[in-house]
């Protein structure tokens, strides 16, 4: 990856104190995931039918047209990634490219406009270089959420005219209040049987914010009744398997891993295309297929499936320490807690990140 083509960015924040404030305890296992936002965003206008030149600068609210068409028809987008901070004092990202292309299949889906993948990557390389002082000491991170908006004011149902792209940065920890940073635990996982979050021919492949208010309903009633996570089925009635809320899902189904395809209702995650990869090179076997829910519970019951994680950007490698179902039940999955591939994986896509191992794939893209 070349160096940041600072000619399509403008970087403005002269005169503002953007060092973390005294009082704010960086270190992971204090901070709330999502709570606080650095002071600079990266920010790019499309109108008449071109991306203008972006500028880094402190954030600011957004004046939006109470007609946006982003309040009414939810044109709205995102992505996730993080940076980390590497042994010699350097900063990675994770594989941004997927992160700019998925922003991009995303877009094309909600009919917004494409962004280059330079403005992207650039910009967030820019922004996250402009805040190193931030980024918390492993096993913390700077989580990075790049966000696209269609802000014309027009009640008519159709595509916005006008996107406001920006991208903020926020210094954080564990995912999961409850697993302490840089482990892995295991969380109980409610799934959902009669809710849907993605029909085929929708968006369920699209990281649309419309998708993630559909899942809060049932993910606040998972709460209630002490789960992290909600685990989706299909919405068709096959009762296959598909992913949560915010993370894919993967199974030890004797001596091999099993994930569901990706056929269009579930996102490609980054993290899931990365386990898919890494674990035949640690000598676990791996397959995408149909995984029926009914199936998957009687092994789980039997011992037959023994362990089972949530994998994404925000919770890395979490392992899942029981199912709770609709009817009241729960079949806890193993013993409750991580298993030993799932410790595996966890490392060896930690020590990626961190700097700590090879990086056979090339994946770590410096900063
Ligand atoms: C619905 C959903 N599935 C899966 C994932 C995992 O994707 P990734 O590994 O790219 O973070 C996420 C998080 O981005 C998500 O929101």
């Amino acid at each position: 990856m070349g160096a940041i083509t600072e000619s399509n960015i403008d970087i403005d924040f002269a005169g503002v104190n953007v060092a973390p404030p005294a009082d704010l305890d960086l270190r992971p296992d204090r901070l709330e995931f999502g709570r606080v936002t650095a002071p600079l965003w990266f920010r790019a206008w499309y109108r008449k039918g071109e991306w203008e030149r972006g500028k880094i600068e402190p954030w600011s609210t957004i004046n939006l047209h109470p007609a946006a068409i982003v309040l009414h028809y939810a044109q709205e987008i995102f992505e996730g990634l993080k940076a980390y901070k590497m042994p010699d004092g350097s900063v990675a990202l994770f594989r941004p490219e997927m992160n700019a292309k998925r922003m991009n299949h995303t877009a094309a889906r909600m009919a917004m406009p494409e962004l280059p993948e330079h403005l992207f990557i650039d910009g967030i390389r820019a922004l996250v270089d402009c805040q190193r002082k931030w980024i918390p000491d492993p096993p913390g991170s700077l989580y990075i959420r790049p966000t696209m908006i269609g802000t014309e004011p027009c009640i008519g149902v159709r595509a916005s005219s006008e996107y406001l792209f920006y991208v903020i940065v926020l210094p954080s920890g564990s995912y999961f209040p409850q697993v302490p940073s840089g482990k892995t635990g295991t969380v109980r996982v409610f799934v959902s049987e009669t809710v849907g979050r993605a029909a085929r021919g929708g968006t369920g492949d699209a990281k649309a914010g419309a998708n993630y208010s559909v899942t809060l309903q049932v993910i606040g009633m998972a709460k209630k009744k002490g789960c992290a996570q909600v685990m989706f089925l299909d919405s068709h009635g096959e009762r296959t398997v598909e992913e949560m809320g915010g993370m894919n899902v993967f199974f030890l189904r004797g001596d091999t891993l099993v994930t569901p395809p990706l056929t269009g209702t579930l996102l490609a995650g980054i993290t899931r295309d990365s386990i898919l990869k890494l674990a035949p090179t640690l000598g676990i076997k791996v397959r995408e297929e149909q995984i029926n829910w009914d199936e998957l519970l009687a092994g789980v019951k039997s011992g037959a499936v023994s362990e089972a994680f949530a994998c994404g950007t925000a919770a890395v490698i979490t392992g899942i320490e029981s199912f709770v179902l609709e009817n009241g039940g729960e079949a806890k999955v193993g013993d409750g807690q991580c298993g030993p591939v799932t410790h595996k994986l966890f490392d060896a896509l930690r020590n990626i990140q961190y700097g700590l191992a090879k990086d056979p794939f090339g994946w770590v893209v410096p900063v």
